[in-house]
């Protein structure tokens, strides 16, 4: 295990050895290792800390779901307009083990952090402060809207997603114990209801108005595949990620993205300023059906919001970007879709201003490094990861150039990952 795989975990407490969660995906800084094998979770000894928190019954065993993280490749900020977007699941996740207690108590603790609790059911409806239980918390309570009422749950959950990486923990939490609620307790909600369950547990305890991406895509991704999701309409499909000789590469700026929740829900009511004052003029529902020519007729409106009208010049060229770049990834013509990246990354840093220097950094320089197609922040910024595309022979020069250069810009030690796209939520068998 190299170094940079232990920074992920410095939010793990001492429940589990350490080595019990990684994968082999991590960039090691010596030798470069590509080998690939699924992230692995110990189940024995994970069953093993869930009868010593919760007490074994012999016969009420846990049950086993898994739900993916998400890197975005192109299509950001864009979701929550109505647009379009292009995230595929990855290989890291959020394991969970359930089962019912019918005590009416509602038990939760995780591998990854301290905070554990107890509540009964009549105090389940009410935020924990800020803690990592308000997300099985907020879709609890969407069962509850929906009139399915729960009598009670021992929760326990692990997850090797790096927290506030932006890389969808969180949904990854939210999706997993919807999945895990629905089944068993037989509610048949299909998995876009449950899409809808963990994006208004997000909205609506969390606070944060996230739009339905992350939720989707942990929910639906599909193995070797991207998505490309119309978030007005719902409609997708599963694109096949034909990459090669090619790699994505996450790196971590690691740089603590607090998912800046006010600068996010600033950012959405911007959207909405802006959509306001383009239907002056132009007939739409959304920012997402705008398409930049009839934008473009809009600009004089915009005199006294000219950050509006910036806002919506990013979601109108990134919806254009997401097409061509899906259109090129179908051409097998990798060169214009690593393009569009780029495109994005000035995009989001120029006209939405959600970049950040650690972010602006690794773009710049793995873009100049030799084999790098595409590079941008992915995820909703001010902080956290940046997606590349590069050749695989550029792997083993690429890591140690751009983290030193990173360290002596900025201070701080980026973490660089391989991803492979893998399936979306399930239950796990072992
Ligand atoms: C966060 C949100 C998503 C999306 C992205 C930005 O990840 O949860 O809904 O808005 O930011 O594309």
């Amino acid at each position: 295990m190299g170094i940079l795989i232990h920074a992920l975990y410095t939010d793990t407490k001492d429940i589990l050895p350490q080595n019990h969660l990684t994968s082999t995906h991590s960039l090691s800084r010596k030798p470069i290792n590509m080998t690939h094998s699924s992230a692995s979770f110990d189940l024995p000894q994970l069953e093993r800390l869930f009868n010593e928190k919760f007490g074994e019954q012999i016969d009420n065993s846990p049950v086993s779901f898994h739900a993916p993280g998400r890197v975005n490749l192109i299509g950001e900020h864009t979701d929550y307009t109505g647009g379009m977007v292009f995230p595929c699941a990855i290989d890291r996740g959020t394991l969970l083990l359930i089962r019912r207690n019918n005590t009416n108590q509602f038990r939760f603790a995780s591998t990854n952090f301290d905070f554990s609790t107890e509540l009964p059911a009549a105090e389940i409806s009410k935020a924990q402060g800020d803690s990592w239980v308000n997300y099985p918390l907020g879709v609890i309570d969407q069962f509850k809207k929906r009139g399915i009422n729960l009598d009670g749950l021992d929760c326990l959950y692990s997850g090797n997603v790096p927290n506030g990486a932006g890389l969808s923990s969180s949904a990854s939490i939210e999706v997993v114990t919807a999945f895990a609620i629905n089944e068993l307790f037989n509610a048949s909600l299909d998995n876009i209801e449950l899409v809808k369950i963990s994006q208004a547990a997000e909205n609506e305890f969390v606070g944060m108005q996230c739009g339905i991406m992350d939720q989707f895509a942990v929910a639906m991704g599909k193995q070797n595949h991207a998505l490309m999701l119309n978030c007005q309409t719902l409609h997708y499909r599963h694109v096949p990620l034909n990459l090669d000789d090619h790699a994505i590469v996450l790196i971590n700026t690691n740089q603590r993205r607090e998912l800046n929740e006010s600068a996010y829900n600033d950012r959405v009511a911007e959207c909405q300023r802006a959509l306001t004052i383009v239907q002056q003029r132009v007939d739409v529902n959304s920012l997402g059906e705008l398409r930049m020519e009839d934008f473009e007729t809009t600009e004089d409106l915009f005199t006294d919001d000219p950050l509006a009208y910036r806002r919506a010049r990013h979601v109108c060229s990134e919806n254009t970007r997401v097409t061509a770049a899906v259109d090129a990834l179908e051409n097998n013509d990798l060169n214009a879709f690593g393009a569009m990246m780029k495109q994005s990354h000035q995009s989001l840093r120029d006209d939405f201003e959600v970049s950040s220097k650690p972010l602006d950094t690794l773009v710049d320089l793995a873009s100049k490094h030799p084999g790098v197609l595409g590079a941008r922040l992915t995820g909703a910024g001010f902080g956290g990861c940046t997606v590349n595309l590069m050749h695989q022979d550029a792997l083993a020069t690429f890591e140690n150039a751009v983290a030193n250069d990173y360290q002596q810009a900025t201070g701080l030690t980026a973490d660089f990952y391989i991803i492979k796209p893998s399936d979306g939520v399930g239950e796990m068998t072992s």
